[in-house]
């Protein structure tokens, strides 16, 4: 992405990663009141494409703190695209992170995998306010620039509190349930591929963001067990897991063909692999 004027947002684990990852020449981070993205700076910085990671992203603080949740996933995002839009014109690519949350499955009613045309289904309050922001964003600018992605628990070599490998390294008992889970790295190759000349066909839509297949927290828990990451881990039911778990987890696999012609993701279990191997030597 060498020349190219990418507005990153976001201090958090996907900031960061991205941040080193894209490589991009001049980046620019968003405090809590939007104060440094007035429309002066918004104007001499010029973003090619805006990303934008920031979230309120802890369900039980969300929870808690439901003003600023819906502050943070779903005004604040809209209210940045308004200000892009008013000082650099609407064909500026924004990329939103959304989240394969806003669905609760594991699959649909009918047992097939949820798709980006799927009604939200949010079964926690951080879920709804991720399907409200992509609303309002959608409302706003349908079709054209917006992309929003939705991928299903991130996790990358860094050592990061959000890193989905983290939390399955700290959980002596995890479920077997099947899940989609998206590499920072497949959220960085989808970005790149939609913003590349010819990415345009992408643009003005949900995409689902995952490795191909399924797998399990208890199987990757057992795949940071082989590295000397955790002890081995224990099963325990869903139901027993709902019993003592506030808001209560959500289990999603997605399935979007566009995402996967764009980008040709990997196999989960060899991605998986791949990043633990470099979680374990960070
Ligand atoms: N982690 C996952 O498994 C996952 C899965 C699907 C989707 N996503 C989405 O991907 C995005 C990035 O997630 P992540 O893993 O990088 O989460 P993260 O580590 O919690 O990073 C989010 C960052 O956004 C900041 N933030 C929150 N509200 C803000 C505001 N109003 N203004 C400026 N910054 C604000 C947070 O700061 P504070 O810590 O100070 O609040 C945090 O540094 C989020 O939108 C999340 O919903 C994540």
């Amino acid at each position: 992405m060498a020349g190219e004027r990418i507005l990153l947002v976001g201090r958090g684990h996907l900031g960061k990663f991205l941040r080193e990852r894209l490589r991009v020449d001049g980046d620019l981070h968003w405090i809590a009141e939007l104060a440094e993205l007035d429309e002066g700076s918004l104007k001499r910085m010029h973003p090619s494409a805006v990303v934008n990671t920031a979230g309120k992203t802890d369900l039980r603080w969300c929870e808690d703190h439901p003003a600023e949740t819906f502050r943070s996933n779903a005004s604040a995002p809209l209210e940045l695209y308004r200000r892009i839009k008013a000082a650099c014109g609407p064909e500026v690519p924004f990329v939103h992170l959304s989240s394969g949350c806003v669905w609760d499955g594991p699959y649909r009613a009918d047992g097939k995998p949820f798709g980006p045309d799927d009604p939200p289904a949010p079964a926690c309050f951080y879920s709804w306010t991720k399907a409200a922001g992509d609303a309002m964003l959608l409302r706003e600018a349908p079709g054209g620039a917006l992309v929003i992605l939705r991928p299903r628990q991130v996790y990358s070599p860094l050592k990061a509190e959000r890193n989905t490998l983290s939390k399955l390294a700290r959980y002596p008992q995890l479920i077997d349930t099947p899940n989609s889970m998206t590499s920072a790295e497949t959220i960085a190759k989808t970005i790149e591929r939609v913003l590349a000349p010819g990415g345009e066909a992408a643009r003005g839509r949900i995409l689902c963001v995952y490795e191909r297949g399924v797998t399990s927290p208890f199987e990757v828990g057992t795949f940071l067990a082989q590295a000397g990451l955790r002890k081995k881990p224990e099963r325990i039911s869903k139901a027993d897991l709902d019993q003592t778990l506030k808001p209560k987890r959500v289990d999603t696999v997605l399935s979007d063909p566009c995402f996967e012609a764009l980008v040709d993701p990997p196999a989960a279990q060899d991605e998986l692999k791949r990043v633990i191997a470099a979680y374990a030597k960070a």
